[in-house]
């Protein structure tokens, strides 16, 4: 065989072993969308934080007497008129000895999810304190110890590298990878990732579909890459800790990768994968000094909290009318929010008996959404019947 020959016959071998691939790609995909329906596309789920340095043995003991935690069911013991006994049945509970990647694999799933075409939010819920920028953001910047930001962009670039971002096709990109990271203090959106001008305006064309005319994701082509974003936006959200008291507590934080893949047969695939780090929920009267920036931030917390819970519950209900314009929190995920979704609502809590009250008010509130969803999925496959 000349080694013209060889050179054909070796790029024909080439040619079925990519066209199985894909095949195998494809099948996976199928297998992997059919499984995340059948589990439904709203989880709850909770996770408790480990205690803290300045928590006592004596608090440490207490927990025990007064919770009872499985791996899908957190039960309260009645601690007060106000805080009455109660289960709360998850999807499923990370217990204090739970890891970042014990977290992560969960997450894992949906990036897939995301890879394969739908849009995706995962959203760290619950009282100040209880660990939800620990969940997204990990400990620090430069920890090992990565939150699921750092994480989904690594397996992002795993799971999607070796064909879609193939240097053969650098003229015919096959996949595009973007990320933004917007924060939301007081219902003024900040692009944590812009230039001169941070403060993003939204708006609506007369097609319905949501604008941000500046928020420009920065297409990224590696995990590096990836990561010098996330620095920038880590260092801007700090220094902003020292023009506002505690403003990391007090803002929503947005992390959001952007994937466009141009399929085999020419089609394009876009997907969204959104990250949120919520805004303490806790109430007024706990919060120490409540001076008059403090209760004005709270109050626009609790507006964009209310709204985030009106939406989900409208969602759950599949109602025709979903109030994203309610604030800049939901308008900014109307196209994620929508049926073409799939949300994991993570809820934090304090293992802390201090706290009890605002635990049971977290719980209260995913497990109320979760049976809604569920609620309203059984009523349908019954009408089906
Ligand atoms: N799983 C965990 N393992 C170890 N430490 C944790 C964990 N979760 C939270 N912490 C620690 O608890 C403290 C509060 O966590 P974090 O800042 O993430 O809370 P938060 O819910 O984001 O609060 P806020 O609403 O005020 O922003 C931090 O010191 C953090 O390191
Ligand atoms: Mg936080």
């Amino acid at each position: 065989m000349s080694l013209q020959e060889e050179y054909k016959s070796e790029q024909e071998k080439n040619f079925i072993i990519k066209d199985k691939l894909q095949t195998e790609i494809d099948l996976r995909r199928k297998i992997h969308n059919k499984y995340m329906t059948i589990r439904g596309n709203l989880r709850v789920m909770c996770r408790i934080r480990p205690f803290i340095d300045s928590e006592t043995k004596d608090v440490q003991q207490m927990f025990f007497d007064y919770f009872q935690v499985s791996n899908d069911k957190v039960e309260i013991l009645e601690v007060s008129k106000n805080c009455k006994a109660k289960k709360y049945i998850l999807d499923y509970v990370f217990q204090q000895n739970s890891t970042q990647a014990n977290v992560y694999e969960e997450v894992s799933l949906l990036v897939q999810t995301m890879i394969n075409g739908t849009n995706v939010c995962v959203i760290a819920y619950g009282q100040t304190g209880t660990g939800k920028s620990y969940t997204i953001q990990g400990p620090s910047p430069t920890s090992d110890n990565q939150g699921i930001f750092l994480k989904s962009a690594k397996e992002m670039f795993e799971m999607t590298g070796p064909i879609l971002f193939d240097t053969k096709h650098k003229n015919n990109e096959r996949a595009k990878l973007s990320i933004s990271i917007i924060e939301i203090y007081n219902e003024t959106v900040y692009n944590l990732l812009g230039e001169d001008s941070p403060v993003l305006n939204m708006y609506e064309n007369s097609d319905g579909i949501l604008v941000i005319p500046d928020l420009n994701p920065i297409s990224v082509n590696n995990y590096h890459e990836a990561n010098t974003l996330f620095k920038i936006a880590s260092k801007l959200r700090q220094s902003g800790q020292t023009n506002y008291s505690d403003k990391s507590s007090r803002s929503h934080c947005i992390y959001s990768f952007y994937l466009k893949i141009v399929e085999e047969d020419g089609s394009i695939t876009r997907s969204k994968l959104h990250l949120i780090d919520l805004a303490g929920s806790e109430r007024f009267s706990k919060t120490h000094e409540i001076n008059s920036q403090i209760k004005n931030e709270g109050i626009y917390i609790n507006l964009s909290l209310n709204a985030l819970s009106n939406v989900l519950n409208a969602i759950a209900l599949k109602q025709n009318h979903i109030p994203y314009r309610e604030s800049k929190l939901t308008h900014f995920l109307k196209e994620s929010l929508n049926e073409n979704f799939n949300i994991l609502l993570m809820l934090h809590v304090s293992p802390n008996i201090r706290d009890i009250c605002e635990t049971s008010s977290t719980l209260e509130f995913g497990t109320r959404i979760a049976k809604l969803c569920k609620h309203k999925t059984g009523k349908e496959k019954k009408s089906k019947k």
